[in-house]
């Protein structure tokens, strides 16, 4: 039970995250009394005024904020108008007692999203708080991909060039940074006239200049600031080059990291599709939504999958994500990596098990791979029997995805 509002707050990891605020420590146990039995709540933090909730809401960053109208300082009803307009990621669900059934009208038009008479039971609270949640998300997901196809049509009119390939994989470890650096290196020496751009996404473990042998001064994060004047001077400003190529390093610390948003991520494809051929973007494994916003702004996503029961199930639920989100079947393929004789795990089947086309396969080689990787050298510089597969690689993309292979 929690004595006063200081009480330090369990953190059961990742539910949906709720804050309380009540006008006395008897009530503000009462609710969490109700909430107990329910595992899929987080109580992130409380507050017995509302002058307090909102100066912590700013902190523990909610999903809900469950307030009771008569709050003292602050009223509920203010909390839920200055949610609404200043955070409206974070909902406000009221509580109050009969005698206040009058303010319905006025918390509703203030913005609060739901208004619960007391008392009420643990289920009913729990079962308004999920469906709020739902209908919230659900709410987000919508103007997110509204407002990710306009500025995907707006863009995709102002640049019809440059083509860009989400490299991806549901699991750690499948090779995507291997093949993200060296599909880059090989076409853009194949093709040395053509501009070739390298983004690493992979926001918390980016590892490819490191399998470039370089090391980046600066970052993605720095172009965060100027997102909205990205031009091919301050792209070269931030990238390291190396022939024709220009790496965007990801982030050292991961606090820098957190800066790469939304908005950033938009900008920053519009330049690359403007100044280069083809753009290459690593990713991590962690599902996130600024994975969805390059899924969504990407021309093609290349998952790399390896012949392994687990690797393809997380294939399958990236999949899933991505016809969800309504994005074009033609625009996806899965390349079969470390791949090895088997009967059972054979691209065949893999692509009907995913339902995505197959587009070709690379070799299990582990012994090339680690020591290419512990020099430093890229595959070109070696006679490792993987190397064909780049070229088989590069076709088959610039087949689906419209880049140019002509002579240069
Ligand atoms: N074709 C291959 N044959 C053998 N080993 C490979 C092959 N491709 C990649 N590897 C090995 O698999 C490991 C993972 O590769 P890589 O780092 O490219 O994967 P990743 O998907 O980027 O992983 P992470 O989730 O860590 O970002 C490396 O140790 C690499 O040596
Ligand atoms: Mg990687």
């Amino acid at each position: 039970m929690i004595k006063n509002s200081e009480h330090a707050i369990e953190n059961h990891g990742k539910r949906i995250r709720l804050f309380l605020a009540a006008d006395n420590v008897a009530s503000l146990n009462n609710t969490l009394q109700l909430l107990s039995e329910y595992h899929e709540f987080e109580i992130v933090d409380t507050a017995l005024d509302g002058e307090d909730c909102l100066q912590k809401i700013t902190l523990c960053r909610p999903d809900i904020v469950i307030a009771e109208l008569a709050l003292p300082k602050i009223s509920g009803v203010k909390i839920a108008e200055y949610l609404s307009l200043e955070r409206p990621e974070i909902s406000t669900a009221l509580l109050a007692d009969q005698s206040n059934l009058g303010f319905y009208r006025s918390a509703m038009l203030a913005g609060a999203r739901e208004f619960l008479i007391t008392p009420v039971t643990g289920e009913e609270l729990a079962f308004s708080l999920k469906r709020l949640f739902e209908i919230e998300k659900e709410r987000r997901q919508r103007k997110r991909t509204s407002l990710n196809y306009d500025l995907k049509s707006e863009i995709k009119a102002k640049n019809k060039n440059g083509k860009i390939i989400l490299v991806s994989g549901g699991k750690g470890g499948t090779g995507r940074s291997f093949i993200s650096a060296n599909l880059a290196n090989i076409y853009a020496k194949s093709y040395p006239h053509r501009r070739v751009a390298v983004a690493d996404f992979d926001l918390q473990f980016g590892d490819i200049c490191a399998i470039y042998d370089l090391v980046p001064k600066k970052s993605l994060a720095d172009l965060v600031p100027v997102a909205d004047e990205l031009d091919q001077a301050t792209l070269n400003s931030v990238a390291v080059m190396t022939d024709n190529i220009c790496l965007f390093a990801s982030p050292t610390e991961l606090e820098r990291s957190e800066l790469v948003s939304s908005h950033f991520t938009v900008k920053l494809l519009e330049a690359c599709r403007r100044y280069y051929d083809l753009t290459i973007i690593n990713t991590g494994a962690l599902m996130t939504d600024i994975y969805l916003d390059l899924m969504e702004q990407s021309d093609y996503m290349m998952l790399v999958a390896n012949p392994e029961v687990l690797s393809v199930k997380a294939c399958a639920q990236i999949g899933r994500i991505y016809k969800k989100m309504g994005l074009p079947k033609e625009a996806i393929g899965f390349v079969l990596n470390k791949h090895a004789d088997s009967r059972l795990l054979t691209p065949e089947r893999i692509a009907e098990r995913l339902n995505i086309k197959y587009i070709t396969s690379i070799p299990n080689v582990p012994e090339e791979v680690s020591q290419m990787l512990n020099e430093g050298k890229l595959i070109i510089e070696t006679d490792s029997a993987a190397f064909l597969a780049f070229p088989k690689l590069i076709s088959a993309l610039a087949a689906r995805v419209g880049f140019s292979t002509a002579p240069t």
